[in-house]
Protein backbone atom coordinates (compact mmCIF):
# COMPACT_ATOMS: atom_id res chain seq x y z
CA UNK A 1 0.00 0.00 0.00
CA UNK A 2 2.96 2.09 -0.15
CA UNK A 3 2.48 5.00 -2.75
CA UNK A 4 5.54 4.18 -5.29
CA UNK A 5 9.40 5.89 -4.17
CA UNK A 6 8.89 8.59 -6.32
CA UNK A 7 5.73 10.18 -5.37
CA UNK A 8 7.00 9.25 -1.63
CA UNK A 9 7.89 12.36 -0.33
CA UNK A 10 5.79 15.23 -0.57
CA UNK A 11 3.87 18.48 0.67
CA UNK A 12 2.37 21.40 1.89
CA UNK A 13 2.03 20.94 5.20
CA UNK A 14 -0.69 23.36 6.47
CA UNK A 15 0.70 23.33 9.76
CA UNK A 16 1.97 20.79 11.87
CA UNK A 17 -0.26 21.11 14.24
CA UNK A 18 1.23 21.08 17.38
CA UNK A 19 -1.09 23.48 18.87
CA UNK A 20 -3.18 24.72 15.97
CA UNK A 21 -6.33 25.29 17.78
CA UNK A 22 -5.57 24.42 21.67
CA UNK A 23 -2.62 23.07 22.96
CA UNK A 24 -2.98 20.22 25.30
CA UNK A 25 -1.13 19.19 28.45
CA UNK A 26 -2.95 16.54 29.66
CA UNK A 27 -1.89 12.51 29.41
CA UNK A 28 -3.01 11.45 25.95
CA UNK A 29 -3.82 7.96 27.13
CA UNK A 30 -6.95 9.45 28.98
CA UNK A 31 -9.53 10.58 26.32
CA UNK A 32 -12.04 11.65 28.43
CA UNK A 33 -9.83 13.98 29.43
CA UNK A 34 -8.97 15.29 26.62
CA UNK A 35 -12.34 16.22 25.53
CA UNK A 36 -13.01 17.86 28.15
CA UNK A 37 -10.20 19.60 29.29
CA UNK A 38 -8.50 20.48 26.46
CA UNK A 39 -9.06 24.55 25.48
CA UNK A 40 -10.34 24.44 22.34
CA UNK A 41 -12.42 27.70 21.84
CA UNK A 42 -16.12 28.75 21.10
CA UNK A 43 -14.69 29.40 18.08
CA UNK A 44 -12.74 26.25 17.34
CA UNK A 45 -15.05 24.13 18.54
CA UNK A 46 -16.81 25.21 15.76
CA UNK A 47 -15.38 24.12 12.82
CA UNK A 48 -16.46 20.79 14.09
CA UNK A 49 -19.58 21.10 15.62
CA UNK A 50 -21.38 22.90 12.52
CA UNK A 51 -23.35 19.77 11.62
CA UNK A 52 -25.67 19.12 14.31
CA UNK A 53 -24.52 15.77 16.50
CA UNK A 54 -27.79 13.88 14.77
CA UNK A 55 -28.72 13.25 11.42
CA UNK A 56 -28.83 16.70 9.50
CA UNK A 57 -32.13 17.01 6.66
CA UNK A 58 -30.44 16.24 4.23
CA UNK A 59 -29.55 12.62 5.53
CA UNK A 60 -32.94 12.42 6.78
CA UNK A 61 -34.61 13.40 3.66
CA UNK A 62 -33.74 10.11 1.99
CA UNK A 63 -35.08 7.80 4.57
CA UNK A 64 -31.89 6.15 4.82
CA UNK A 65 -30.95 3.11 6.73
CA UNK A 66 -29.45 3.64 10.57
CA UNK A 67 -26.85 1.00 10.97
CA UNK A 68 -25.82 1.52 14.49
CA UNK A 69 -22.23 0.01 15.55
CA UNK A 70 -23.80 -0.61 18.80
CA UNK A 71 -26.44 -3.41 17.05
CA UNK A 72 -23.29 -5.08 16.06
CA UNK A 73 -22.16 -5.53 19.40
CA UNK A 74 -20.07 -2.63 20.18
CA UNK A 75 -20.09 -1.52 23.55
CA UNK A 76 -17.59 1.83 23.61
CA UNK A 77 -16.93 1.00 27.23
CA UNK A 78 -13.04 0.33 26.85
CA UNK A 79 -13.17 -3.23 25.50
CA UNK A 80 -11.88 -4.42 21.87
CA UNK A 81 -15.02 -3.26 19.51
CA UNK A 82 -13.68 -4.25 16.12
CA UNK A 83 -15.31 -6.92 15.28
CA UNK A 84 -18.44 -4.91 15.88
CA UNK A 85 -17.44 -1.82 13.86
CA UNK A 86 -16.35 -4.69 11.28
CA UNK A 87 -19.74 -6.43 10.78
CA UNK A 88 -21.72 -2.94 10.91
CA UNK A 89 -19.42 -1.62 8.30
CA UNK A 90 -20.25 -4.76 6.04
CA UNK A 91 -24.34 -4.35 6.67
CA UNK A 92 -23.95 -0.33 6.06
CA UNK A 93 -21.72 -0.84 2.53
CA UNK A 94 -24.16 -3.84 1.16
CA UNK A 95 -26.92 -1.85 2.24
CA UNK A 96 -28.90 0.78 -0.10
CA UNK A 97 -28.66 4.34 1.18
CA UNK A 98 -27.45 3.67 4.44
CA UNK A 99 -25.87 5.97 7.39
CA UNK A 100 -23.24 4.18 9.43
CA UNK A 101 -24.01 5.12 13.09
CA UNK A 102 -20.69 5.54 15.26
CA UNK A 103 -23.27 7.44 18.73
CA UNK A 104 -21.98 9.71 20.92
CA UNK A 105 -20.29 10.12 24.29
CA UNK A 106 -19.33 6.87 23.84
CA UNK A 107 -15.28 5.26 23.47
CA UNK A 108 -15.12 2.63 21.10
CA UNK A 109 -11.32 0.99 21.11
CA UNK A 110 -9.95 0.01 17.76
CA UNK A 111 -7.50 -2.54 16.74
CA UNK A 112 -6.18 -1.52 12.95
CA UNK A 113 -9.12 -1.80 10.58
CA UNK A 114 -9.62 -1.23 6.78
CA UNK A 115 -13.29 -0.44 5.78
CA UNK A 116 -13.43 -1.58 2.03
CA UNK A 117 -15.59 -0.52 -0.78
CA UNK A 118 -16.92 -0.89 -3.45
CA UNK A 119 -20.46 -0.16 -1.36
CA UNK A 120 -23.59 -0.76 -3.04
CA UNK A 121 -24.65 2.90 -2.55
CA UNK A 122 -23.36 6.35 -1.63
CA UNK A 123 -22.98 6.32 2.25
CA UNK A 124 -22.43 8.26 4.94
CA UNK A 125 -20.13 7.37 7.95
CA UNK A 126 -21.55 9.59 11.25
CA UNK A 127 -19.24 9.54 13.67
CA UNK A 128 -20.52 11.52 17.38
CA UNK A 129 -18.49 9.75 19.38
CA UNK A 130 -14.87 8.64 20.21
CA UNK A 131 -13.05 6.52 18.25
CA UNK A 132 -9.97 5.51 19.96
CA UNK A 133 -6.68 3.23 18.75
CA UNK A 134 -5.78 0.13 20.73
CA UNK A 135 -2.64 1.27 22.74
CA UNK A 136 -0.84 -2.23 22.45
CA UNK A 137 1.69 -1.72 19.62
CA UNK A 138 1.69 -5.57 19.32
CA UNK A 139 -2.16 -5.66 17.55
CA UNK A 140 -0.32 -3.37 14.78
CA UNK A 141 2.13 -6.51 13.91
CA UNK A 142 1.01 -6.71 10.56
CA UNK A 143 0.74 -3.60 9.15
CA UNK A 144 2.70 -1.22 11.26
CA UNK A 145 1.59 1.16 8.80
CA UNK A 146 -1.79 1.93 9.21
CA UNK A 147 -5.08 2.13 11.39
CA UNK A 148 -7.89 2.95 10.14
CA UNK A 149 -8.11 2.39 6.20
CA UNK A 150 -10.92 3.30 4.10
CA UNK A 151 -10.17 1.69 0.65
CA UNK A 152 -11.86 2.13 -2.91
CA UNK A 153 -15.09 4.29 -2.13
CA UNK A 154 -17.05 6.57 -4.54
CA UNK A 155 -19.13 9.09 -3.14
CA UNK A 156 -18.25 8.45 0.57
CA UNK A 157 -18.93 11.01 3.52
CA UNK A 158 -17.34 10.93 7.00
CA UNK A 159 -18.87 13.27 9.14
CA UNK A 160 -20.13 13.81 12.89
CA UNK A 161 -18.55 16.21 14.93
CA UNK A 162 -16.62 13.29 16.91
CA UNK A 163 -13.02 12.65 17.74
CA UNK A 164 -10.73 10.20 16.17
CA UNK A 165 -7.83 9.22 18.86
CA UNK A 166 -4.52 7.50 17.53
CA UNK A 167 -3.59 6.91 21.38
CA UNK A 168 -0.08 7.85 20.10
CA UNK A 169 1.90 8.12 23.09
CA UNK A 170 3.60 4.53 23.42
CA UNK A 171 4.58 5.40 20.06
CA UNK A 172 5.89 9.05 20.78
CA UNK A 173 7.85 7.55 23.85
CA UNK A 174 9.65 4.89 21.62
CA UNK A 175 9.96 6.97 18.26
CA UNK A 176 13.90 7.36 17.62
CA UNK A 177 13.58 10.96 17.78
CA UNK A 178 13.03 10.84 21.33
CA UNK A 179 14.94 7.57 23.12
CA UNK A 180 17.88 7.73 20.77
CA UNK A 181 18.75 3.93 21.85
CA UNK A 182 15.58 2.63 19.12
CA UNK A 183 15.46 2.20 15.73
CA UNK A 184 13.84 4.40 13.32
CA UNK A 185 10.35 3.05 12.78
CA UNK A 186 7.41 3.68 11.04
CA UNK A 187 4.50 4.16 13.27
CA UNK A 188 0.85 3.73 11.83
CA UNK A 189 -1.14 6.53 10.54
CA UNK A 190 -4.02 7.13 12.08
CA UNK A 191 -6.67 7.85 9.27
CA UNK A 192 -5.70 6.51 5.50
CA UNK A 193 -8.13 7.24 2.74
CA UNK A 194 -6.62 5.17 -0.72
CA UNK A 195 -8.24 5.50 -4.19
CA UNK A 196 -11.22 7.27 -3.33
CA UNK A 197 -13.62 8.86 -5.76
CA UNK A 198 -15.97 11.95 -4.67
CA UNK A 199 -14.97 11.76 -0.98
CA UNK A 200 -16.32 14.35 1.70
CA UNK A 201 -14.63 14.32 5.05
CA UNK A 202 -15.79 16.84 7.40
CA UNK A 203 -16.68 17.70 10.99
CA UNK A 204 -14.16 15.66 12.92
CA UNK A 205 -11.41 16.29 15.70
CA UNK A 206 -8.21 13.78 14.77
CA UNK A 207 -5.77 13.96 17.22
CA UNK A 208 -2.83 12.24 18.97
CA UNK A 209 -2.06 10.14 15.84
CA UNK A 210 0.74 7.53 16.58
CA UNK A 211 2.89 9.23 13.70
CA UNK A 212 0.91 11.17 10.66
CA UNK A 213 -2.80 11.61 11.62
CA UNK A 214 -4.71 12.06 8.60
CA UNK A 215 -3.75 10.68 4.35
CA UNK A 216 -5.64 10.98 1.49
CA UNK A 217 -3.62 8.54 -0.94
CA UNK A 218 -5.04 8.16 -4.87
CA UNK A 219 -7.54 9.97 -4.58
CA UNK A 220 -9.86 11.81 -7.09
CA UNK A 221 -11.71 15.05 -6.07
CA UNK A 222 -11.64 15.12 -1.99
CA UNK A 223 -13.54 18.04 0.23
CA UNK A 224 -11.79 17.96 3.65
CA UNK A 225 -13.29 20.65 5.70
CA UNK A 226 -13.66 21.90 9.30
CA UNK A 227 -10.99 19.13 10.81
CA UNK A 228 -9.43 20.11 13.84
CA UNK A 229 -6.12 17.79 13.63
CA UNK A 230 -4.26 18.12 17.27
CA UNK A 231 -1.32 16.54 18.98
CA UNK A 232 0.79 17.29 22.03
CA UNK A 233 3.71 19.46 20.98
CA UNK A 234 6.30 17.31 22.19
CA UNK A 235 4.98 14.47 20.29
CA UNK A 236 7.19 13.32 17.61
CA UNK A 237 6.56 13.14 13.88
CA UNK A 238 2.87 13.67 14.30
CA UNK A 239 2.00 15.46 11.11
CA UNK A 240 -1.39 16.85 10.11
CA UNK A 241 -2.57 15.82 6.78
CA UNK A 242 -0.78 14.50 3.69
CA UNK A 243 -1.85 14.04 0.05
CA UNK A 244 -0.21 12.05 -2.26
CA UNK A 245 -1.07 10.88 -6.14
CA UNK A 246 -4.26 12.70 -5.34
CA UNK A 247 -6.22 14.94 -7.45
CA UNK A 248 -8.44 18.14 -7.15
CA UNK A 249 -8.53 18.64 -2.96
CA UNK A 250 -9.64 21.36 -1.61
CA UNK A 251 -8.84 21.53 2.16
CA UNK A 252 -10.80 24.32 4.05
CA UNK A 253 -10.81 25.29 7.72
CA UNK A 254 -8.28 23.00 8.61
CA UNK A 255 -4.98 22.05 9.70
CA UNK A 256 -2.84 19.87 7.11
CA UNK A 257 0.34 18.14 5.14
CA UNK A 258 -0.40 17.27 1.29
CA UNK A 259 2.49 15.34 -0.45
CA UNK A 260 4.29 14.87 -3.86
CA UNK A 261 2.76 13.46 -6.74
CA UNK A 262 0.03 15.98 -6.25
CA UNK A 263 -1.87 18.84 -8.22
CA UNK A 264 -4.68 21.07 -7.65
CA UNK A 265 -4.29 21.45 -3.78
CA UNK A 266 -6.52 24.88 -2.52
CA UNK A 267 -5.94 25.26 1.38
CA UNK A 268 -8.06 28.28 2.60
CA UNK A 269 -8.57 29.49 5.94
CA UNK A 270 -6.26 28.10 8.09
CA UNK A 271 -5.05 29.30 11.46
CA UNK A 272 -1.54 27.58 13.12
CA UNK A 273 0.55 27.98 15.89
CA UNK A 274 2.76 27.48 17.76
CA UNK A 275 4.10 24.69 15.50
CA UNK A 276 5.54 24.72 12.42
CA UNK A 277 3.67 26.35 10.10
CA UNK A 278 2.90 26.04 6.61
CA UNK A 279 5.19 23.65 4.60
CA UNK A 280 5.73 22.26 0.80
CA UNK A 281 8.10 19.54 0.64
CA UNK A 282 10.63 18.02 1.73
CA UNK A 283 11.38 17.16 -1.98
CA UNK A 284 13.71 14.91 -3.46
CA UNK A 285 14.89 13.37 -0.85
CA UNK A 286 16.96 10.51 -1.66
CA UNK A 287 17.49 11.78 -5.00
CA UNK A 288 14.12 11.05 -5.85
CA UNK A 289 11.85 13.03 -8.39
CA UNK A 290 8.92 15.08 -6.82
CA UNK A 291 6.22 16.99 -8.99
CA UNK A 292 4.53 19.45 -7.26
CA UNK A 293 1.83 21.72 -8.87
CA UNK A 294 -0.88 24.34 -8.79
CA UNK A 295 -1.39 24.59 -5.12
CA UNK A 296 -3.29 27.75 -3.32
CA UNK A 297 -3.11 28.82 0.01
CA UNK A 298 -5.71 31.58 0.67
CA UNK A 299 -6.30 33.42 3.58
CA UNK A 300 -4.02 31.98 6.80
CA UNK A 301 -2.72 33.52 9.55
CA UNK A 302 -0.07 31.57 11.57
CA UNK A 303 1.68 32.68 15.32
CA UNK A 304 4.63 31.91 16.55
CA UNK A 305 5.38 29.15 14.60
CA UNK A 306 8.76 28.10 13.42
CA UNK A 307 8.53 28.37 9.78
CA UNK A 308 5.67 31.05 7.80
CA UNK A 309 5.60 30.02 4.64
CA UNK A 310 8.26 27.49 3.11
CA UNK A 311 8.88 25.06 0.39
CA UNK A 312 12.16 22.73 1.04
CA UNK A 313 13.99 20.72 -0.57
CA UNK A 314 17.06 18.03 -1.16
CA UNK A 315 19.86 18.34 -2.92
CA UNK A 316 20.12 15.86 -5.69
CA UNK A 317 15.99 15.24 -6.52
CA UNK A 318 14.46 15.98 -9.43
CA UNK A 319 11.06 17.27 -10.81
CA UNK A 320 8.97 20.42 -9.81
CA UNK A 321 7.53 22.19 -7.32
CA UNK A 322 5.83 24.93 -9.77
CA UNK A 323 2.58 27.16 -9.98
CA UNK A 324 2.30 27.78 -6.04
CA UNK A 325 0.80 31.11 -4.37
CA UNK A 326 0.66 31.78 -0.91
CA UNK A 327 -1.87 34.73 -0.37
CA UNK A 328 -3.70 37.03 2.16
CA UNK A 329 -1.52 35.67 5.21
CA UNK A 330 -1.02 37.26 8.41
CA UNK A 331 1.81 36.07 10.77
CA UNK A 332 2.57 36.89 13.95
CA UNK A 333 6.08 36.26 15.66
CA UNK A 334 7.00 34.19 12.86
CA UNK A 335 10.46 32.51 12.95
CA UNK A 336 10.78 31.84 9.08
CA UNK A 337 8.16 34.32 7.68
CA UNK A 338 8.83 33.39 3.83
CA UNK A 339 11.62 31.28 2.98
CA UNK A 340 12.93 28.67 0.47
CA UNK A 341 15.65 26.32 1.27
CA UNK A 342 17.05 23.74 -1.24
CA UNK A 343 19.64 22.63 0.93
CA UNK A 344 17.05 20.96 3.18
CA UNK A 345 19.09 18.67 4.98
CA UNK A 346 17.52 16.72 8.00
CA UNK A 347 19.85 13.70 8.44
CA UNK A 348 23.06 12.96 10.68
CA UNK A 349 25.33 12.58 8.14
CA UNK A 350 25.50 16.12 6.55
CA UNK A 351 24.24 16.09 2.84
CA UNK A 352 26.60 17.34 -0.29
CA UNK A 353 26.19 19.56 -3.06
CA UNK A 354 24.73 17.92 -6.18
CA UNK A 355 24.01 19.07 -9.75
CA UNK A 356 20.55 18.38 -9.89
CA UNK A 357 17.39 19.69 -7.50
CA UNK A 358 13.86 19.60 -7.94
CA UNK A 359 13.24 22.66 -9.70
CA UNK A 360 11.21 25.77 -8.26
CA UNK A 361 9.01 28.06 -10.26
CA UNK A 362 6.35 30.29 -10.56
CA UNK A 363 5.77 30.74 -6.80
CA UNK A 364 3.73 33.97 -5.67
CA UNK A 365 3.83 35.75 -2.26
CA UNK A 366 0.84 38.11 -2.36
CA UNK A 367 -0.32 40.42 0.17
CA UNK A 368 1.15 38.92 3.52
CA UNK A 369 2.22 40.67 6.25
CA UNK A 370 3.17 40.47 9.92
CA UNK A 371 6.09 40.20 11.91
CA UNK A 372 9.22 37.31 12.62
CA UNK A 373 10.33 36.84 14.99
CA UNK A 374 14.12 36.47 13.55
CA UNK A 375 16.07 39.77 12.00
CA UNK A 376 15.61 37.77 8.37
CA UNK A 377 12.07 37.74 7.68
CA UNK A 378 12.78 36.32 3.93
CA UNK A 379 15.48 33.89 3.37
CA UNK A 380 15.88 32.27 0.14
CA UNK A 381 18.00 29.88 -0.81
CA UNK A 382 17.59 27.93 -4.13
CA UNK A 383 20.16 25.53 -5.24
CA UNK A 384 23.21 26.99 -7.47
CA UNK A 385 22.89 24.03 -10.22
CA UNK A 386 19.19 24.90 -10.55
CA UNK A 387 18.32 28.52 -9.41
CA UNK A 388 14.08 29.18 -8.11
CA UNK A 389 12.73 30.95 -11.24
CA UNK A 390 9.82 33.52 -11.59
CA UNK A 391 9.67 33.96 -7.24
CA UNK A 392 7.27 36.86 -7.14
CA UNK A 393 6.75 39.09 -3.83
CA UNK A 394 3.75 41.27 -3.67
CA UNK A 395 2.81 43.68 -1.29
CA UNK A 396 4.86 41.93 1.25
CA UNK A 397 5.16 43.72 4.60
CA UNK A 398 6.88 42.23 7.48
CA UNK A 399 8.69 43.84 10.16
CA UNK A 400 10.16 42.25 13.60
CA UNK A 401 8.45 41.50 16.46
CA UNK A 402 9.42 44.47 18.62
CA UNK A 403 12.12 46.52 18.13
CA UNK A 404 14.43 46.78 15.04
CA UNK A 405 14.26 46.17 11.58
CA UNK A 406 14.77 42.62 9.33
CA UNK A 407 16.50 41.86 6.23
CA UNK A 408 16.23 39.34 3.69
CA UNK A 409 18.97 37.07 1.89
CA UNK A 410 18.14 35.80 -1.51
CA UNK A 411 20.75 33.56 -3.17
CA UNK A 412 20.29 31.83 -6.87
CA UNK A 413 16.81 33.64 -7.18
CA UNK A 414 15.92 36.81 -9.02
CA UNK A 415 13.07 37.96 -7.24
CA UNK A 416 10.30 39.63 -8.56
CA UNK A 417 8.53 42.65 -6.93
CA UNK A 418 5.69 44.32 -7.12
CA UNK A 419 4.00 46.88 -4.99
CA UNK A 420 5.45 47.52 -1.54
CA UNK A 421 7.92 44.93 -0.42
CA UNK A 422 9.90 45.41 2.90
CA UNK A 423 12.30 43.38 3.33
CA UNK A 424 14.22 43.81 0.13
CA UNK A 425 16.96 41.60 -1.03
CA UNK A 426 20.39 43.35 -0.20
C1 LIG B 1 -24.28 9.65 -5.23
O1 LIG B 1 -23.38 10.75 -5.10
C2 LIG B 1 -23.18 11.44 -6.31
C3 LIG B 1 -22.11 12.49 -6.05
O2 LIG B 1 -22.37 13.24 -4.92
C4 LIG B 1 -24.49 12.04 -6.78
O3 LIG B 1 -24.28 12.73 -8.00
C5 LIG B 1 -25.51 10.95 -6.96
O4 LIG B 1 -26.76 11.49 -7.31
C6 LIG B 1 -25.64 10.13 -5.68
N1 LIG B 1 -26.53 9.00 -5.91
C7 LIG B 1 -27.58 8.77 -5.14
C8 LIG B 1 -28.39 7.57 -5.49
O5 LIG B 1 -27.89 9.47 -4.18
C1 LIG C 1 8.28 35.49 19.84
O1 LIG C 1 8.91 34.25 19.55
C2 LIG C 1 10.09 34.05 20.29
C3 LIG C 1 10.78 32.82 19.73
O2 LIG C 1 9.87 31.84 19.40
C4 LIG C 1 9.75 33.96 21.75
O3 LIG C 1 10.91 33.75 22.51
C5 LIG C 1 9.08 35.26 22.18
O4 LIG C 1 8.67 35.19 23.51
C6 LIG C 1 7.88 35.58 21.30
N1 LIG C 1 7.41 36.92 21.59
C7 LIG C 1 6.13 37.21 21.70
C8 LIG C 1 5.79 38.62 21.97
O5 LIG C 1 5.22 36.38 21.55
Amino acid sequence: MSPQGHFLTLFIILAFFSSCFGSYQEDPLDPIAYSTKSKLTVQDKKYFETESFGLTASTLSTSPQLVNVDDFGAKGDGGDDTEAFKKAWSEACSSEDSVLVVPKNRNYYLKPITFSGPCKSNFTMKISGTIKASPRRSDYEEDTRHWIVFENLQNFRVEGGGIINGNGRKWWQNSCKVDKTQPCKHAPTAVTFLGCDNLRVSNLWIQNAQQMHLTFQQCVNVMALNLVVTAPGNSPNTDGIHVTETQNIHIQNSVIRTVGGSENIQATDITCGPGHGISIGSLGKDSSSDFVSNVMVNRARLSGTTNGLRIKTWQGGSGYAKNIVFQNVVMHNVSNPIIIDQYYCDQDDPCSEESSAVKISNVAYKNIEGTSASDEAINIKCSKSVPCQEILLQDVKLGLQGDGSVEASCESVKLISKGSVTPQCS
